[in-house]
Order: structure tokens, then sequence, then C-alpha cells
């Protein structure tokens, strides 16, 4: 697919922000992204004026933006409560869910009442099942506080639950009515974490726009910095590549699927290892490195575009080499992922600069890429993306 133009309307007179349309047949709605937007009443204009709002977050997120975020809508709405899970991706389960059911019944919040999320992927994706499902549906907003909730998990309409037996197993496509991505809570974010979530800025060069590639390899450092000007134009621009995608293809029926280029490896790292041991972006720069090389082991792409790919992921301090498994442990993780088709394992493929297709591969040419790029001793990518 090539690079498309900017789809975004830059309709904010502030020079340090952007809009993001976002059009599918569940929605329509904006993304604002910039500096000082969850303190800015700008920012929360033109929101449905409930009576009711609850801000869904966690202690870590709370303690640090909570309180910017709840004097700014104050005046919105006849009473703001705060509801605060549990931090972590093993609280992301119905009984985080159940207690923002018991919050929402017991305080007597209707079908008018307003969710806003506030936290990283997490708290993203159970608000917005909460809010597809209290009543039937009441709005939310998005408010990522991570790199990847700004770029990825905000964006898009998937919302989930994880069950004992599989990740995001429980969930629904459920769009927010607006996505505020302040740029200003990145700087309290832990650097593995900004790091992790650069994964998924990266991943938009190489399947929808070669340039986009260009400009991250050219301003690398800025975005390691969290230089505010660098960061507005990767989470605007990766913005607009989902919404551009997800606009295309809402429910994942064909297009959608390239946003997962490095994700069936990385899924089999992450549940090989445990989840957790490595982050979601860590596990996903590994696999976005053996996807280009297996692009490249079929002819589709050149080697020298799969060394690219590999040799930024490696200057952003993501990990490149892949952890040692058994082969038959790879395969058999990577025929379990929620993607694969009747046991055949599907890969997101680059077949050219900024262009991505869905495709099998034969077993003995993925291990072998595998093989050539699994790590001598042990990798540890806390150490790889240390300051
Ligand atoms: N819905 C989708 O399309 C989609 C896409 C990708 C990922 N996801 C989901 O997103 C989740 C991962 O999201 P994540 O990476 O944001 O993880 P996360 O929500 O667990 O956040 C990571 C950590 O950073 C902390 N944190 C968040 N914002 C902070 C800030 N500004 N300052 C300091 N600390 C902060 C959190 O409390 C947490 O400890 C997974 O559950 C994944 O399944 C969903
Ligand atoms: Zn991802």
């Amino acid at each position: 697919m090539p690079a498309t133009a900017s789809s975004s309307l830059p309709r904010t007179a502030r020079a340090d922000a952007a809009i993001v349309p976002v059009a599918t047949p569940g929605g329509r709605y904006e993304i604002r992204i910039g500096s000082g937007l969850l303190g800015d009443a700008a920012s929360w204009a033109e929101l449905p004026q409930a009576a009711d709002a609850v801000i869904v977050s966690n202690p870590t997120v709370w303690a640090l933006h909570g309180e910017t975020l709840a004097r700014a809508i104050a005046a919105r709405h006849r009473r703001v409560t705060p509801l605060l899970l549990p931090d972590g991706e093993q609280y992301k389960d119905a009984a985080s869910l159940q207690r923002v059911y018991d919050h929402l019944l017991s305080t007597g919040c209707d079908r008018k009442t307003l969710l806003y999320a506030l936290g990283g992927g997490v708290i993203g994706d159970l608000t917005g099942f909460a809010a597809a499902t209290y009543m039937r549906g009441v709005p939310f907003v998005q408010v990522p506080t991570t790199l990847l909730a700004q770029v990825d998990s905000s964006v898009g309409g998937k919302t989930a639950i994880n069950h004992p037996l599989g990740k995001n197993m429980i969930g629904a496509f459920y769009q927010p009515v607006r996505v505020v991505c302040d740029l200003d809570t990145l700087a309290t974010l832990p650097r593995r974490e900004l790091v992790a979530g650069l994964a998924e800025v990266i991943k938009y060069g190489p399947i929808h726009d070669e340039a986009f590639l260009g400009w991250i390899e050219a301003n690398l450092g800025a975005l390691l910095a969290g230089e505010r000007g660098a960061l507005l134009h990767a989470v605007r621009r990766s913005c607009e590549i989902k919404a551009e995608v997800v606009g295309a293809d809402e429910r994942e029926s064909g297009l959608r699927a390239i946003l997962n280029f490095g994700h069936t490896f990385g899924h089999a790292i992450e549940a090989g290892l445990g989840f957790g041991a490595w982050l979601h972006g860590e596990a996903v720069g590994c696999g976005m490195v053996l996807a280009a090389h297996l692009s490249a082991d079929l002819g589709m792409i050149g080697r020298g575009d799969a060394e690219r790919i590999e040799h930024l992921l490696a200057r952003a301090g993501l990990p490149t080499a892949a952890p040692s498994m058994p082969g038959a442990r790879w395969l058999e993780l990577m025929r379990h992922d929620k993607k694969a088709e009747a046991g055949e394992i599907r890969f997101v493929l680059l077949d050219g600069p900024g262009a991505a297709t869905v495709r099998p591969a034969a077993d003995d040419v993925v291990l072998d890429v595998i093989r050539r790029h699994t790590a001598a001793a042990p990798t540890a990518p806390t150490a790889a993306a240390a300051p």
C-alpha cells in the first residue's frame, strides 16, 4: 500500500497541537494531541453534558495526573468521582470490570454517565468494555497516558478484558466519543515503557509509510529525549495511519490485520516467557525483526530493507535477538495465536517499502529465521532499554 497524504485537518489554532479525525461505521470522533491538554477546559468542550462522570484510573496514574483532569472537568458535571483499580495487566480482568459496574450502580449512575479512561492500555481497554456494556452502552473518553496507548490502544475501538485462558478474549468493538493525548503525561512514564511504546510507532513506517520510517530514523534521539515537537509528530502520524486503516476496516476483516506486524512472533515471545517478562512493545520489536527477515527470506523485500528495520529498533533500545525456545514451542505458540486460521500461522509480511500483506509461510523457513536471530545468551530487555 502506498504512503498516503496526511488525512488530518489542523483545525486547531495552536501550532503545538493537532486534531486527527476518526471515521468508522461505529462512530466519528476526534483525537486531540498536544501539551497541557489535560488541564485545558477546551480539550473537554462539546463532550456529552452528563450529570455524572467517573474517571477510571489506577493509583500510579491518578497520583501523577488525576487531579489535573478532575479539576478541568469539574464544572462540566454535577458529580465527578474517581474509581481506582489496581495497577497491572493481571487486573484487566472480570473482577476489575465488576468493580466498575459496582461503582456505577451503587452511586446511581444512569445511562448518560460519561466515563473517562485515564491511564495506559489496560485502563483504556477495560473502561471501554465497561462503557460498551453498562446499561447497554454509555459514552466514554479515552485519556491515554502511555505512548503505546496514545499511538495504538486508544484508537480504533477495540475494548477487552482478559480471561484466565487467554488475553483480550472478552470484549467488544466500541468507539470512544473523544481521545485526548496529552504529551506532557509521557514525561512521567518510565523510560522502559516509553521505549516499548516506540516499537508500535516504528511499526507504522514499514507497513504503511516509508517516509515516516525515515522521519523516525532522523528524529529518534529527539523522541527518546521526550521532545514535545517530535512526540507530537510521532503520535499524530501514528494516529492518522491507524485511523485510516481502522476507518477502512473497523472489524478486522482484512486490511486492519497489517497493524499486527511483528505481533505473531511477539505474542509467542510474551506467552512463551510468561506474560510480563518482556513488555508487549519489546516482544513486538523483536517480532518485527523476525517478520522483516522472513519477508526478505521469501524474496518480498531486500535484505537491506530488513536490516534497516533491525538497526532502527536496536538504536531505540529494543531487543532484536529472540529468546531461546525450542522450535516446536515457537510453532505451537504461534498456532494458538488468535490470528491463526484453522491452525495455519499467518504472518504480516512486508512486500515493499511501506507496504504489508498477510500470508502463511512454511514452518522450515520460519524456524530458520528464528534460529538465525536467537540470542546466544538469555536476553534481558530491561538492561537493553535502560537509559
Ligand atoms: N485496544 C487495542 O487496540 C490495543 C492495542 C494494543 C494494546 N492493547 C492493550 O494495552 C495494554 C498495554 O497498555 P500499556 O502498554 O499502556 O500498559 P499499562 O496500561 O499497563 O501501562 C504501563 C504502566 O505504566 C503506568 N503508567 C501509565 N501512564 C503513566 C504515566 N503517564 N506516568 C507514569 N506511569 C504511567 C501504568 O500504571 C502501568 O504501570 C494491554 O492490555 C494490551 O492488550 C490494546
Ligand atoms: Zn501491539
